[in-house]
């Protein structure tokens, strides 16, 4: 089963990309062929100024190698330097009805969200989702709850292409990445940058020091004397992930013998030293190195999507390239 899933390089990469995506990611390439890119065409629907990604780019590529990505193991590749999807895209539209694309929710809530920016390529995202995974004829799909919708829709595409042309694509489908999801640093809402409540990975510890003591703690308990409700602290939510002791923390804590503030300092060494590995790893790597390993890796991807494509514009009608790549 061939695996694909890209990121898009949006923000710095938080605790809720981490063990939501990118923990996964690692498990899923000691056991399969995986391709794992940086969807930077996928950026450009909500900023179409290309420029202000480069850092960006270059700071996901970074954590991705920090936290275990090996681009030794997986094709490790930026999506634009793949420009094969975009032709694969336009043709994957042909046999998209406007009705099923309309259906996605999440279209609805980005418009919400950017009302001034409701443009063509935000409508059709899920499409060129659809593309980055037929190209490389991806099978599983790793990916949270909130791109469900989406797969479904690659889904009925692909049966839809195959019908109409010929039976060039597996069925790609979502693989559940199964971890509890954290809230962020406010206790309410899924870690995102746009909220202002995440967690970095491979950031300093200061930052992440600063990041883990803005938390809201237990609000059913006002004074240090009170006893503290651990289930419904998120603090708490974050014991049991990363100690292995975390009863005992509870313990503590609905006893009222340690404090909110107390725990929240424990939490972040604690996430700091868990952390080292990656931010050492992070500090070696040079820009350098980090496009060299994308331009690899985008080249490899490259090959593989080019020969796809030979197949496609065959089953669709068209004629072959001079000089077809694949050929
Ligand atoms: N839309 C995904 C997200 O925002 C990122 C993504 C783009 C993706 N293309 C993909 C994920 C293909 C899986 C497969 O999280």
């Amino acid at each position: 089963m061939r695996i694909l899933s890209g990121m898009r390089p949006t923000g710095r990469f938080h605790l809720g990309n981490y063990l939501g995506a990118a923990k996964n990611w690692v498990e899923l390439q000691k056991e399969h062929e995986c391709f794992f890119f940086v969807a930077d065409y996928h950026a450009l629907t909500t900023e179409p100024d290309g420029h202000k990604a480069e850092d960006k780019v270059f700071d996901l590529t970074a954590d991705l190698i920090a936290v275990g990505i090996d681009p030794t193991r997986s094709v490790l590749y930026l999506q634009s330097k793949v420009p094969e999807v975009a032709e694969l895209t336009l043709l994957l539209s042909m046999v998209t009805p406007l009705s099923w694309v309309q259906r996605v929710p999440t279209f609805k809530q980005m418009a919400k969200q950017h009302p001034d920016n409701v443009n063509l390529g935000l409508f059709s995202y899920p499409i060129l989702q659809g593309a980055d995974i037929l190209m490389v004829k991806g099978v599983g799909v790793p990916v949270g709850k909130d791109q469900l919708a989406h797969l479904e829709l690659v889904r009925e595409v692909t049966r839809k292409f195959n019908r109409t042309y010929a039976p060039v694509f597996p069925e790609p489908r979502a693989l559940m990445t199964e971890t509890n999801l954290i809230k962020g640093t406010d206790g309410k809402q899924r870690m995102s940058k746009t909220v202002g409540n995440i967690i970095g990975v491979t950031d300093d510890p200061e930052v992440i020091r600063k990041q883990v003591l803005s938390m809201v703690t237990d609000v059913k308990r006002p004074r240090r004397t009170d006893p503290g409700h651990p289930r419904t602290c998120n603090v708490c939510a974050y014991y049991k992930l990363f100690f292995d002791d975390w009863e005992h923390y509870w313990e503590l804590c609905r006893k009222a013998q340690i404090g909110c503030y107390d725990k929240k300092k424990l939490l972040a060494e604690r996430l700091i030293e868990l952390f080292r590995p990656f931010r050492e790893v992070r500090a070696e790597l040079s820009p350098g190195q980090v496009s060299a390993i994308l331009d690899e890796g985008s080249e490899k991807a490259r090959e593989v999507a080019s020969r796809t494509m030979v197949e496609v514009r065959q089953a669709v009608g068209l004629p072959s390239y001079l000089n077809a790549p694949g050929r």
